[in-house]
């Protein structure tokens, strides 16, 4: 997984040199040998409508072979939006891998120097920001292709970067960048698995596998299962190929009993809306509604292996909702785990029904200082929000402004929502304590919050976030392929718990 190289101190000769470009076309670059200076100054003058220093474009020069060099390749910096320092600098690395892709390039040395004064930073923050270029560049080199049996273009994988003008950086590549960015791999390959392949078994092998880490894995299921009364995750997952599964990951990183963080993941490994079924359109899409369960396993991969100083368990609620003479029917009355009873009026909102097994249990259970969602919760996100932000919800304002602004900075941007109660009234059910859609249209996603919001002890602190737009499908940004996983919110809860500075 940790096989993309970055050394932030090159030896040897250098190939490839990328090199920043400001907006006035300026670069400042002491690696670049002497004699190579003014001819790329010269191509500067001559490209000057093709290449203007614009975040996202990118000019190969092939140097003669007598030249030090073999190429040069010049990355704009100029970003037009606004994009805050982290996230730029991973954008630029995203830049970088995307170009280096495009032509076929397996290793590139990073003139550090031309980055830093192009983009007008300090030497205090170089080494974070060059971590976060390389997660940028290494993300921006995933690409699923395990079932190709053809080599396409875009298939291309570079074998990693390395930095020179890097006398502030440490001799040793910090380990802790290498484990984030094979845990976002994790992350993305499972969401990309199709669900022939990834059900509720095999998602629960493949987490078993953290317990090399020193994550204590169990698996709740069958008898053991049935033993809890989770009659809502039961119900959802009773028509899938493999009955349903509570997976919790423990994480003790710290010598106190109490666990400071839990984050839970919605795990439908597939979601046909169930009786109530999905339209076929988009229907495929929906083996990427393990989304949040696949968010919730990195991060457990990648604290583990950072040796995070804190407790954090993970909850991952794994079920398919699927269609038989098993699948659970609109106007079932569920009885919850919280005791609290669910008339089931739409099959096809079952994320928010297993959530509320596991949000009540977890709570209850661990006891957690903070509790974080993430889940692929409901369409109507993806219409107020589309693929630029997730969803944010909180029963707290401190954690509501924390994990706002963490979002901000990294690159996860977050929208603050309302967990107003104005919306309960459409709730009510005549023959259960809650149903399980709202009475009418319109705010789809705050209600799926609000519904989960009932689950949630008297004084536990909690967060929401709708991922559902940003889990699957980017499509424009340098950091992902199209139709393939983003890897959403393993950055992020990394962050929450290490700080986002990663060195
Ligand atoms: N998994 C879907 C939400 C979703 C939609 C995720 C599109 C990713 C892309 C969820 O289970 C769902 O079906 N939600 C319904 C809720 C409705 C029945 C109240 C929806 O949003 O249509
Ligand atoms: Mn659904
Ligand atoms: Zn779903």
């Amino acid at each position: 997984m940790e096989n993309f190289e970055i050394k932030f101190k090159h030896e040897g000769a250098i190939d490839t040199l990328v090199i920043a470009v400001s907006k006035d076309l300026v670069f400042d670059a002491p690696h670049l040998p002497k004699s190579i200076a003014p001819l790329i100054n010269h191509v500067l003058e001559d490209r000057k409508n093709v290449f203007n220093g614009n975040a996202g474009e990118s000019f190969l020069i092939v140097l003669e072979p007598s030249a030090e060099l073999s190429r040069v390749l010049l990355i704009g910096t100029c970003f037009k939006e606004d994009v805050q320092d982290i996230e730029k600098f991973t954008t630029l690395g995203g830049h970088v891998g995307q170009a280096l892709k495009k032509n076929k390039i397996t290793m590139a040395t990073i003139g550090w120097h031309s980055f830093k004064a192009a983009c007008a930073i300090d030497d205090s923050d170089s080494l974070n920001y060059a971590a976060h270029f390389a997660q940028g560049c290494t993300m921006a080199n995933y690409c699923f292709n395990k079932y190709l049996t053809s080599k396409r273009a875009g298939n291309f994988d570079i074998a990693g970067i390395s930095f020179v003008d890097t006398d502030d950086m440490p001799k040793e590549t910090h380990k802790s960048i290498v484990h984030i960015n094979g845990s976002i791999g994790l992350t993305r390959d499972v969401i990309n698995e199709p669900p022939n392949v990834l059900n509720p078994a095999s998602f629960a092998k493949i987490a078993e596998e953290l317990s090399d880490y020193g994550v204590k894995v169990k698996v709740i299921k069958g008898a053991e299962l049935a033993k809890l009364n989770m009659g809502c995750l039961a119900a959802v997952g009773n028509a899938g190929s493999e009955p349903p599964r509570l997976l919790l990951l423990e994480w003790k990183g710290s010598k106190s009993t109490k666990f400071d963080y839990a984050f839970i993941g919605k795990g439908v490994t597939f979601d046909t809306g169930g009786l109530c079924i999905k339209p076929p359109g988009h229907m495929h899409e929906m083996k990427s509604d393990m989304g949040g369960g696949g968010a919730i396993l990195g991060a457990l991969r990648a604290l583990a292996l950072c040796k995070a100083p804190c407790n954090v368990i993970g909850a991952i609620p794994l079920a398919e909702n699927m269609i038989s003479e098993d699948a659970y029917r609109p106007s079932d009355i569920l009885e919850s785990y919280s005791k609290k009873t669910v008339e089931v009026i739409d099959t096809d909102a079952e994320g928010r029904l297993i959530l509320a097994d596991a949000l009540s249990y977890v709570s209850e259970k661990y006891k957690p200082d903070l509790m974080v969602d993430l889940a692929t919760l409901t369409g109507a996100v993806i219409v107020a929000l589309g693929n630029k932000f997730a969803a944010l919800f909180a029963n707290d304002d401190v954690v509501l402004e924390k994990l706002h602004g963490l979002g901000g900075r990294i690159g996860e941007k977050l929208w603050k929502m309302p967990l107003s109660p104005a919306y309960e009234k459409g709730m009510e059910s005549h023959v259960a304590d809650i149903r399980n859609i709202s009475v009418g249209y319109g705010a789809g996603c705050i209600t799926a919050a609000k519904f989960l919001q009932e689950f949630i002890p008297e004084g536990q602190k909690w967060a929401h976030i709708d991922i559902a737009g940003v889990a699957y499908r980017s499509q424009e940004s340098p950091l992902y392929q199209t139709r393939s996983a983003t890897g959403f919110g393993v950055r992020l809860l990394v962050g929450l718990v290490l700080g986002e500075d990663y060195i």
